[in-house]
């Protein structure tokens, strides 16, 4: 059973029930959408099918965070690593993208969402740099959840290209030594302006970062499921919330 409280109105509930706080709602959910492989072969399916699937469950997951009103949802899409898959799974991945995008952008918009990418979505083909640029115009002015697809995306490249802007903007006067600090770094990432990740959830049993988000997730909250991503569902969603609400998070101090 679910049960949604405000921490005012608090309820008497059982241990059975998940009941999730809507004032401490993770402001930023980053999700590695792991499994989709796996499940299909399990079901004797093309991995291809497996990916089709789990864009069900993006889209269940995106709209469930914009009810809930988290602020910032990130998913793993395509990682810098995710090239040395086979040429035919890379091509169905792109096309689901666009796919994706030009089939959802009007719900996605009407539920307020600006569609937003991070990585270097300049070696994506053209069709896939065209729909992103499209769809991100065209939703920058929203003001509800903002959905980051993480594309062609490594957390060690986004650092050493954090680390390439400074030094230019060293060189060039715009900042001096005295100027480095964790907060300018922050905004060399892609993730300029945004809070860290409260919660990074991996669903399919593997407990790993794989290059994720690694300058952000200092002090993340990590949530791990055997369920794979195709048949992760709003269920998990809240599960996840509920644990994370359940913990303590005291960012290095004693209380
Ligand atoms: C990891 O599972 C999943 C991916 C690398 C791709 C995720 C992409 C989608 C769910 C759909 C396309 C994206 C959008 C935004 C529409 P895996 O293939 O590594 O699974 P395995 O570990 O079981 O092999």
């Amino acid at each position: 059973m679910l049960r949604f409280f405000n921490t005012d109105k608090k309820k008497e509930y059982s241990d059975e029930d998940i009941c999730i706080d809507l004032n401490n709602i993770p402001k930023h959910i980053a999700i590695i959408m792991d499994g989709n492989g796996r499940w299909a072969k399990e079901r004797n399916l093309p991995r291809t099918i497996g990916h089709k699937a789990g864009v069900e469950a993006i889209r269940e997951v995106v709209k469930e965070c914009s009810i809930l009103k988290v602020k910032y949802l990130t998913l793993y899409a395509f990682s810098t690593e995710n090239w040395k898959r086979p040429k035919d799974e890379v091509s169905a991945l792109m096309k689901l993208l666009v796919e994706y995008l030009k089939k959802e952008f009007k719900e996605l918009d009407y539920n307020n969402v600006i569609i937003n990418y991070i990585g270097d979505i300049s070696k994506l083909p053209d069709l896939c740099q065209k729909e992103l640029i499209i769809s991100h115009e065209n939703t920058k002015n929203n003001t509800g959840l903002t959905l980051n697809l993480a594309l062609n995306y490594g957390g060690r490249y986004e650092i050493t290209r954090a680390f390439k802007l400074m030094y230019e903007d060293i060189k060039s006067g715009k900042i001096s030594e005295e100027d480095i600090n964790e907060e300018t770094i922050s905004n060399y990432m892609y993730t300029k302006g945004m809070p860290d990740p409260d919660l990074i959830i991996r669903p399919s049993g593997e407990q790993r970062l794989s290059n994720f988000l690694l300058w952000q997730c200092a002090y993340s909250e990590f949530w791990y499921s055997n369920i794979k991503w195709p048949d992760f569902r709003k269920e998990h969603l809240h599960k996840a919330i509920f644990d994370y609400q359940n913990r303590d998070r005291r960012f290095g101090s004693v209380e």
